[in-house]
């Protein structure tokens, strides 16, 4: 792999930035890269207390005592907490061991964002190269912006922050960007199709980058789709016709092409009616899901949800609604809860919820995996309008 001669240069000057670098160099060979790139921002995941545990806390501590610091613009995913906010349902020891992990992050030079959308956030240049550690996140930016990521390991992300390079190898590389296999989807979708979606396309393919042949996207059914696609399929990018700012490219770079073509059949879920709470926000909910919730509670006059509409979302969503209105989406028995991912923090054990509606297919994946909670399908809107319709 070719090594510039800076690069040699900072390698003989040690430290933790020689260290980090040489990580990236041994990553990078074997993968087979050819070279390293610059890289312009990296997200870095795996922060919750809950899935690193002492093991990644301690190395945290270590890194970020010893000098080491971030060299590009970094970001970091949701933690297990509220961050600074000590009146949860959680032990005060997970709480304490959190915020630490935090604070070891911000020593580093990280922007404590704690949002698992980024994209809500920063718009990359397409050709722009980043190190993100989000599969939902890597698949936004690939798809829509046509940025460069790779689907990085967390701990791996925090050795490219500290030497603000990464290995070209995968979807680095133009060439292994390029669709193989036409997917024409014959269906109107809603976010809870538009997750189906992303997994029955995953299923279908054997790791090929696919063209979706699908008009009518907007950014929700974009988010819902591709953070579903990131769970089940190990390749985060779909080229999408009319989103992806080069799919003409794309298009005419592909040689021989697979069609399979995907109707609403295979997108059919039941509403479910048995479950303890609703929830939204796998990613993080933006502005226009909070306010689809509060439009469906105008509807019927903002009566209360006989059970909890829990939305997990970032701080700068929060920020932009008036104390009044979160007041009043309380009263409706809906809670906005920032900076954490209910799939890695024991919130919802913590509340007694052991089983929620939700639109998310990624939530559904992870759910009972990680935290031991059941998930079913739901559309948000029709889950509130049969609640209030019940009564
Ligand atoms: Fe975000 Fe957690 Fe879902 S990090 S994408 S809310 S699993």
């Amino acid at each position: 792999m070719y090594i510039s001669s800076e690069d040699e240069r900072l390698l003989r000057e040690g430290g933790y930035l020689a260290k980090a670098l040489e990580t990236v160099i041994k990553v990078g060979e074997a993968v087979k890269a050819d070279r390293l790139l610059d890289v312009d921002t990296v997200h870095v995941s795996g922060v919750s207390y809950l899935t690193i545990g002492d093991a990644g806390l301690e190395y945290l501590r270590d890194i970020s005592s010893g000098g080491a610091r971030f060299r590009v613009f970094t970001t970091v995913n949701p933690a297990g907490v509220e961050y600074g906010n000590m009146n949860l349902p959680i032990s005060e020891a997970f709480i304490r061991r959190q915020m630490e992990i935090i604070d070891y992050l911000r020593k580093m030079g990280a922007s404590l964002w704690l949002t698992c959308t980024p994209y809500e956030f920063i718009k990359p240049q397409p050709g722009s190269i980043h190190a993100w550690g989000e599969s939902n996140a890597i698949a936004y930016i690939n798809s829509v912006n046509d940025a460069y990521t790779e689907k990085l390991p967390g701990p791996f992300t925090i050795m490219v922050a500290i030497a603000g390079k990464v290995p070209r190898f995968g979807l680095y590389v133009e060439e292994n960007r390029v669709p193989k296999v036409i997917v024409r989807v014959d269906a109107r979708l809603n976010p809870v199709k538009a997750g189906l979606l992303g997994r029955v396309i995953a299923g279908k393919l054997r790791g090929e980058v696919p063209f979706i042949d699908y008009d009518g996207w907007d950014r929700q059914l974009l988010k819902a789709f591709l953070a579903s696609y990131a769970t089940y399929s190990p390749v985060p990018l779909a080229i999408i016709k009319g989103v992806n700012p080069n799919w003409r490219k794309y298009l005419s770079m592909v040689d021989k092409t697979d069609l399979i073509t995907i109707d609403d059949g295979e997108l059919r879920y039941e509403q479910p009616s048995e479950y303890d709470a609703l929830f939204i926000g796998c990613p993080h909910a933006n502005l226009d899901d909070v306010m689809a919730i509060v439009k469906a509670l105008e509807k019927h006059g903002y009566r209360r949800l006989t059970r909890p509409l829990i939305v997990s979302t970032s701080r700068f969503i929060k920020s932009l609604l008036s104390p009044e209105l979160i007041n009043k989406l309380q009263e409706a028995n809906v809670y906005l809860i920032t900076d954490t991912c209910p799939m890695v923090s024991p919130i919802l054990k913590g509340l007694g919820i052991r089983s929620v509606a939700t639109p998310s297919s990624k939530a559904i994946f992870y759910l009972p995996r990680l935290v031991n909670v059941n998930a079913m399908p739901c559309s948000i809107e029709e889950c509130i309008e049969h609640e209030l319709n019940e009564r």
